[in-house]
């Protein structure tokens, strides 16, 4: 696979002109998407990660083997930035999930480790009202047992399905152990398999 740097843009106006398939991860603060995306891509210095929340500042295009695009995108919900800041962010990552044409799925990831929280909860609501396709990645397994995996992946799929009637596609991750990111791709292969030709 060869992943390369193509853009940081402060908005999805100043996005990359493409009309290649996108791939975006999106989830608080800190959960790990930089480092998702490195392990995906098998470049540990492709994305800038930091033990620091807040580190993705802006929206990031990669592209992968000339076909299809992963971006890399801010977290949400990092308390320490100041109000103004923090609405800044939301607005630019509501914006691209919303209104990116190129986007053809969205990997909303989740700290395995906590249980839901308020902040994705409503977070998945919103692309469930637009009509935004996802899938879950559950991030930094390598942090608790197999059986806590299991009891609290079962946990969030009992409180999604309050609201949803089906589950998305659910995948468990982590970048220390490199577990979890062949499955990703399979799906993001099949998904690309499975889009109209353009051109
Ligand atoms: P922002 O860009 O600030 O929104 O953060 P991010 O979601 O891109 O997180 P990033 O990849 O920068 O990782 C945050 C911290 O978590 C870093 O210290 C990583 O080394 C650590 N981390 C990420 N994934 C894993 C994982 O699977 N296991 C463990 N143990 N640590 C991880
Ligand atoms: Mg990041």
């Amino acid at each position: 696979m060869t992943a390369t740097f193509i853009k940081s843009s402060p908005s999805l106006e100043q996005c990359p002109a493409h009309s290649l398939p996108e791939y975006a991860f999106i989830g608080r603060s800190n959960v790990g998407k930089s480092s998702l995306i490195n392990m995906l891509t098998n470049n540990a210095k492709l994305s800038k990660v930091s033990s620091k929340p807040g580190k993705t500042k802006l929206i990031n295009h990669f592209l992968v083997d000339e076909a299809w695009y992963l971006v890399d995108l801010p977290g949400y919900g990092f308390a320490k930035q100041s109000k103004s800041e923090r609405e800044r962010f939301a607005k630019m990552i509501s914006y691209y999930v919303r209104k990116r044409e190129q986007l053809t799925l969205l990997f909303v990831l989740l700290d395995i480790r906590l249980e839901p929280q308020q902040i994705d909860l409503e977070f998945i609501q919103m692309l469930g009202e637009n009509g935004v396709p996802f899938a879950l990645v559950f991030t930094k397994a390598d942090k608790i047992s197999a059986t806590e995996q299991r009891a609290n992946t079962d946990r969030y799929r009992r409180t999604l399905l309050q609201t949803w009637e089906e589950l998305p596609e659910i995948f468990i991750t982590s970048s220390e152990k490199r577990a979890g990111g062949e499955e990703i791709l399979k799906y993001i292969t099949s998904t690309n398999d499975q889009l109209p030709a353009t051109n």
